[in-house]
């Protein structure tokens, strides 16, 4: 089980600061998929990376099984938009170096794992070729498959997804969907897309902004495959409605932001980052 427990996080720059989480506590079961949703800067992957241990909290506490997280650790998986495969690596040779990375010594055990998980994603076919090679959901299904080789028991993925094609995406869906039923993963998936949270959550974890916290916490009870776009639909509208207010707030500080230089920054350019991509 992950626990998060008043979590708060703020970062500190020229503009001031900007407090990003303010108290967000959190239970995720063992084999839970839960998405957290929101709006882009609203702090998803603040959140992500902390739990992947790639950040400390200012406040708060996370924990996976009462022990506290420190840092990184195999027993955690990050899968992010960019598949970060190496160019100069075949297929299989990615997938084996995410292994030995993991500290899997045994070279039959490794590529037995290769051999696994490239057929889970459907690409044992590819093993052979090279990440220019392949299409972007290729390349993502090779990621997925590193990720999952080390058999860790928590798999994080920051919009993996999003820079896909919507077939393609919906392709993914059903896949990932498969596999996680299959290995029983505990998996947080952060997507600023509805629907997508929809068709893949046990859980819909809305968050709102500025600063981030939780906002509604929705179980998705729909049997799977969610291809059922009624079912989906009836969902998405409801969690959409509260959104809105959401990425209308962003967009409003945004204006005010822009009007309101700090000094030294350049009138109307937000160096914030939020609010692109939805
Ligand atoms: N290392 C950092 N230093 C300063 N600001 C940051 C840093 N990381 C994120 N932020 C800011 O925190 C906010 C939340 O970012 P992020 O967690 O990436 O949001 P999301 O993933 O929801 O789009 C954004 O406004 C971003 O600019
Ligand atoms: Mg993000």
């Amino acid at each position: 089980m992950i626990a998060l427990d008043n979590v708060s996080k703020h970062f500190t720059s020229k503009r001031g600061t900007h407090h990003v989480l303010s108290d967000v506590s959190l239970t995720i079961d063992e084999g839970q998929f839960v998405c957290l949703l929101g709006p882009s800067g609203c702090g998803k992957s603040t959140l992500l990376n902390l739990i992947a241990g790639l950040d400390t909290p200012d406040q708060g506490t996370l924990a996976i099984d009462g022990k506290p997280i420190a840092g990184p650790g195999p027993d955690r998986s990050v899968m992010f938009q960019d598949s970060a495969l190496f160019p100069w690596l075949s297929v299989r040779r990615n997938v084996d170096f995410g292994l030995e990375l993991a500290g899997f010594r045994d070279k039959d055990e490794r590529a037995s794992r290769v051999e696994t998980f490239l057929k889970k994603v459907q690409l044992w076919r590819f093993r052979d070729a090279y990440v220019h090679e392949l299409s972007g959901g290729m390349k993502q299904r090779v990621a997925l498959a590193r990720a999952l080789a080390p058999d860790p028991r928590v798999l994080l993925m920051d919009e993996p997804f999003a820079a896909l094609d919507a077939q393609t995406r919906d392709v993914l869906h059903v896949e990932l969907t498969e596999i996680w039923r299959a290995t029983r993963k505990t998996v947080v998936f952060v997507t600023h897309n509805v629907r997508e949270a929809v068709r893949l959550g046990d859980r819909v974890v809305l968050m709102a902004t500025r600063p981030g916290r939780v906002k509604l916490d929705e179980p998705i009870a729909l049997a799977r495959p969610r291809t059922n776009e009624g079912d989906v639909a009836h969902y998405v509208g409801r969690i959409m409605k509260e959104l809105r207010t959401e990425v209308e707030k962003v967009m409003r500080e945004e204006i005010d932001d822009a009007w309101q230089p700090a000094p030294g920054a350049v009138p109307g350019s937000s160096s914030s980052g939020v609010g692109g991509g939805i």
